[in-house]
């Protein structure tokens, strides 16, 4: 069997929009049977809540929905740059970081996640600094 397809979502606190994104993604590779040909995880671009679930609010979204969700706050590290083959950011302040953090030769490519969304709407906005 090829070797699985490797995705991490990032978001700057790593406690509300790449947990759903992981767990939405991660629900809709199994339910179409392919959870067995990607990797996915989510991770920070700060530190503040390493170690910790997802804020509860996200939780709740998460449960209503019917998407499992069983991980916990990490920061991204250098090596996840070579380890993903994507790595998307939630919005342009999140890509700015990555790509300052990116090696020179790294593997992953970098993608704005709302460039994939049909209706257009490219920024999934900072739910802590915006209402
Ligand atoms: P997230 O939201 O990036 O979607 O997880 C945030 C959560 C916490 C903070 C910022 C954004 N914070 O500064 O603590």
């Amino acid at each position: 069997m090829s070797e699985k397809k490797k995705a991490l979502f990032i978001c700057l606190g790593n406690i509300c929009r790449s947990p759903i994104a992981e767990g939405v993604f991660q629900k809709t590779v199994n339910d179409m049977s392919l959870g067995d040909q990607w990797e996915i995880d989510s991770a920070a671009i700060g530190s503040w809540h390493v170690g910790n679930p997802p804020d509860w609010r996200a939780l709740d979204t998460m449960k209503n929905h019917g998407v499992p969700y069983d991980n916990c706050a990490r920061q991204i590290i250098k090596e996840d740059f070579n380890k993903y083959d994507f790595i998307f950011g939630m919005d342009e302040a999140n890509m700015s970081d990555l790509k300052k953090r990116a090696p020179k030769d790294s593997k992953a490519k970098l993608l704005l996640f709302g460039d994939f969304d049909p209706q257009g709407d490219r920024i999934i906005r900072d739910p802590y600094y915006c209402n």
